[in-house]
């Protein structure tokens, strides 16, 4: 059997029918401890269950990144347009390939990407568009930067996923898009949020900024929508500092994301619209390109890792691995995200038993602290002139009153996560400290509330 085969299984053996959230939320029955997760806890003075040992380095370096750098520099073509077959140029050209989409335009970051698709789709003041709180802020600022309105649906609290049915619920008169993040690289539940689109006639942009080459129903993200958006941003699985692309098969749609990103100015030589200047340029390609061709061996050990990772952590009680939408075959496992709640754990708080895997050795990390729903751009957006031009005072209120996001501000509070970019890189031993130094945090829990 091939490795690509043995991977796939063991990720969907893993991953089928929500059996990771049902699982993991039974009681300890299954739990697989041992040896190693009885001791005393490091914070107490206990040995730590790894010890000063390193994560596989992130971001990913090697010699061909080091030589083709060196080689752009000395070429002399520093800027895309200095030549159409330079390093942007093949960068888009085998990205779209890896990706499995016609067409693929670079730009400078993946908020850049996804304001260039907006643009694009013509969507601008007095428009809105649906998208998560539970983001990077350059989900809603690529929305704000065309001065239309950020409307934020809830989540499903186990997927940390947009809730399509409070997509739904919130479409207005003013609805031109939604804009689905698939959150830490696992598919949200985009075959219901595109029937939504479908049915509204609604454009759908897919945020897949941390989704590289991950799969769903036969298809890899970024490809099912419209249009998608990547960034290659330093943590991401594919990166280069900072960096994005669009990936998209209407080639009117694409060319028209090129000219908006080139301020405003076609293939064809002519200023024809508004535009930022967004171009990738070839430094930043220069340092992806030769990635792409090891990247996938990359993401299959990723998912092969998380897979062993989550059947360790199955029957550990209140540690509850992301839930996945029937239809995921693979994630980019950027994040290995889970959800710690203290129910199971007597009631100790989440920082505490952060702190106790922290001094076993494995980082674990709250990740979001609030929801975009809870920052202040949304008051200085309710009272910027623009937008009390575009929008009748009523909508503004109701926008206001329609704020809360329950379910983000409990993933906020649960979430601890691993950056799983570089960690699940690692060995089978790496995933069994990650497990061991979970599991031994919760036999020694009735010693935490005292730590
Ligand atoms: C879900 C999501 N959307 C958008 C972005 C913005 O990408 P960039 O940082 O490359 O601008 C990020 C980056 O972290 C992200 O995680």
């Amino acid at each position: 059997m091939k490795r690509h085969d043995l991977t796939r299984r063991q990720f969907l053996a893993a991953a089928s029918a929500g059996s990771i959230a049902a699982v993991a939320s039974s009681p300890l029955r299954g739990y697989a401890g041992g040896s190693r997760t009885g001791g005393k806890l490091a914070l107490l003075g206990g040995t730590p269950v790894r010890k000063r040992k390193s994560w596989p380095p992130w971001p990913y370096a090697d010699q061909a990144m080091v030589d083709s750098v060196v080689k752009t520099t000395r070429s002399g073509i520093w800027c895309r347009i200095q030549s159409p077959t330079g390093t942007v140029a093949t960068f888009e050209k085998e990205y779209a390939k890896l990706i499995g989409a016609r067409f693929c335009v670079a730009t400078g970051s993946g908020t850049q990407s996804l304001h260039t698709c907006v643009e694009a789709l013509g969507i601008g003041p007095g428009d809105e568009v649906i998208t998560t709180p539970y983001t990077d802020p350059g989900t809603v600022e690529s929305i704000l930067a065309a001065r239309a309105l950020p409307v934020l649906a809830d989540l499903d609290a186990a997927s940390f996923q947009l809730d399509p049915e409070d997509v739904e619920r919130r479409i207005t008169e003013n609805t031109r898009a939604i804009m689905p993040v698939h959150m830490a690289g696992q598919p949200c539940d985009l075959e219901r949020i595109m029937a939504i689109g479908r049915k509204h006639s609604l454009a759908v942009i897919e945020d897949a900024a941390q989704a590289h080459l991950a799969e769903y129903r036969g298809k890899k993200l970024g490809t099912i929508a419209r249009v998608g958006c990547f960034s290659f941003q330093a943590s991401k699985t594919i990166a280069c500092g900072e960096g994005g692309a669009i990936v998209g098969d209407d080639e009117a749609l694409m060319d028209r994301c090129y000219t908006v990103h080139n301020h405003g100015t076609s293939r064809r030589g002519a200023t024809e619209t508004i535009g930022p200047k967004y171009r990738m340029n070839e430094f930043q390609a220069a340092v992806l390109l030769p990635q792409l061709a090891s990247a996938h061996e990359r993401f299959l050990r990723r998912n092969e890792n998380a897979a062993y990772l989550t059947s360790r952590l199955k029957g550990c009680p209140g540690v509850v691995p992301q839930k996945l939408y029937e239809g995921t075959a693979s994630g980019s496992f950027y994040l290995y995200a889970m959800s710690y709640q203290k129910e199971h754990w007597n009631n100790v708080p989440r920082d505490a038993f952060l702190k106790a895997v922290e001094a076993e050795g494995v980082s674990l990390s709250p990740y979001i602290a609030r929801g975009l729903h809870r920052e202040p751009w949304v008051e200085h957006v309710l009272r910027s002139k623009v937008f009390q031009r575009m929008f009748s005072a009523r909508r503004l209120e109701q926008y206001k009153e329609a704020l809360a996001c329950p379910n983000c501000d409990r993933v906020c509070q649960e979430m601890a996560m691993l950056w799983a970019s570089g960690p699940l890189l690692g060995e089978r031993s790496d995933m069994d400290d990650i497990a061991d130094a979970i599991l031994k945090v919760y036999e020694n829990r009735d010693k935490l509330s005292s730590a």
